[in-house]
């Protein structure tokens, strides 16, 4: 199989957010400090009626039906989450209702855990698949789904959720360069989930941010490398049209894409204009724990690439903002915002993504994208997946009803018995949603 990649995605995320602007004065923190400096807008969270379950159902019926594909023409589907709802059962093995309905039971692949990372395993997976002896000609199905919440705290307004699901084959507007891909996967305890009875992360923010800026730097590094033994040729940010950043929050994308500026710089410092080389000149003797800690560097290097952020990096950062990180499917979130923007105009294109899940696992690679040939073309991924559409619908809800929704939530995790208000009035036709967790929990699901 040639050109293999993503022929279409679809996004869901729930109608339900809340205005950063409004936590930021409700939690008492500074005016500026989420929507500055973090860099959010907007958040969207999980009511009692949503899961990871109910969205990825959403999405996987959403992409199905609106692309017109067969469900019998899936041979495999892959779950990225790290949203745990049952140590056992897989995420996929819940998608298979929709299935078993139309007589399609082979179908291989589960899901991919590691934080922010399973989404990307997941993808990796599929599109192994269809490039191995083992494809058997059908699709392959990738679904990235979380709800992130954190307790109380500063981490708190750097939650999201979402689904989002992807169709893979040969021929695909948005194709793998797989030749160009570096990893870098570590031991570290930065963000992690050890108390299984609660849903709420222990994290290191910290810690978190220099594991991630770290990661980048040696990801870039591995991919230049890899880039350059196979092209004969030099790589820099001048190769790549866009770059695509799994974005826990906007600013640390802002960061991440200064600190690539800054690694060509020290790479090769004629691949950089000569007003970056004088600003960033006095930064070029720090070693690298260093340069995680100075202000000064991060300061001139956002400076001297705030235009190349505007035009590789702005136009991927819309969903991110407005609904938070969404753990795995952040990443892919972020990319579909640029082919909301950008659509037709992405044909020929390079794109680069960074996938980070801490604890640690990363991975740069690399597409090339194309118009494509209808309905799997980059244009008509862009009408069908509505996102401004999507955004405009929601509902926001005060601070004080977001704090009781969480409250409520922390109630209901890991909890039996139950029957949820089946309140769906928010929800669009179409959305899943969750009615009843019996004694033995075992969950229930409806459609609107
Ligand atoms: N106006 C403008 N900016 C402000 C204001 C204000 N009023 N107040 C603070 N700021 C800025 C700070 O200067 C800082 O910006 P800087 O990083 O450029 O210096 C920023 O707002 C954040 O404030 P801090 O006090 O540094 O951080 P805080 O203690 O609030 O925590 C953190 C932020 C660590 C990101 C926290 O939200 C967190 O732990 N999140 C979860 C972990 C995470 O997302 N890690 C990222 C990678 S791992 C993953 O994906 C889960």
């Amino acid at each position: 199989a040639k050109n293999v990649g993503i022929l279409a995605t679809e996004i869901y995320f729930p109608p339900t957010c809340v205005q950063q602007e409004a936590l930021e004065a409700h939690d008492g923190a500074s005016k500026g400090k989420y929507t500055i400096g973090l860099g959010q807008d907007c958040m969207a969270f999980c009511t009692e009626v949503e899961d990871v379950i109910s969205m990825s159902l959403t999405a996987v019926t959403s992409l199905l039906e609106k692309y017109k594909v067969d469900p019998k023409q899936i041979g495999r589907l892959e779950v990225g989450s790290e949203t745990v709802i049952d140590k056992s059962k897989s995420i996929k093995t819940f998608l298979m209702q929709i299935f078993e309905k139309y007589g399609n039971t082979d179908i291989e692949g589960v899901d991919s855990t590691n934080a922010c990372y399973g989404g990307t395993a997941a993808l990796f997976n599929c599109v192994n698949w269809v490039e191995s002896s083992s494809w058997d000609g059908r699709y392959g199905l990738v679904v990235c789904t979380d709800s992130a919440v954190y307790a109380e705290g500063p981490a708190r307004p750097t939650g999201g959720a979402a689904a989002i699901a992807m169709l893979i084959g040969p021929d695909a507007p948005i194709a793998f360069e797989s030749k160009f891909r570096g990893s870098h996967m570590s031991h570290v305890y930065d963000f992690y989930k050890p108390d299984l009875a609660s849903e709420y992360p222990v994290v290191d923010g910290k810690l978190s941010q220099t594991c991630y800026l770290m990661a980048l730097d040696t990801c870039y590094k591995y991919f230049c490398h890899k880039y350059e033994k196979s092209e004969g040729k030099q790589f820099s940010l001048s190769d790549a049209d866009y770059i695509v950043f799994h974005s826990p929050y906007n600013k640390l994308v802002q960061k991440s894409f200064a600190r690539l500026v800054f690694n060509d710089f020290t790479r090769n410092a004629s691949s950089v204009d000569d007003i970056t080389k004088e600003k960033l000149g006095p930064f070029s003797t720090l070693t690298g724990d260093e340069s995680y800690q100075s202000r000064d560097l991060e300061k001139a290097s956002q400076q001297v690439s705030k235009a190349l952020y505007d035009a590789k990096v702005r136009p991927t950062t819309l969903i991110p903002k407005q609904v938070g990180n969404m753990y795995t499917a952040s990443l892919y979130a972020a990319f579909v915002s640029l082919l909301h923007n950008k659509n037709s105009e992405l044909a020929g294109k390079r794109v680069i993504l960074f996938s980070y899940g801490s604890g640690l696992t990363s991975t740069m690679f690399s597409l090339r994208l194309h118009e494509g040939q209808h309905p799997f073309s980059l244009s008509n991924i862009a009408t069908v997946m509505n996102v401004a559409g999507k955004l405009k619908s929601r509902h926001e809800f005060p601070p004080e009803k977001f704090v009781e929704t969480m409250k409520l939530m922390e109630h209901r995790y890991g909890a039996k018995d139950f029957v949820t208000s089946k309140d769906c009035s928010l929800l669009s036709p179409g959305t899943y949603y969750l009615t009843e967790v019996d004694s033995m929990y075992r969950r229930f699901y409806a459609k609107k």
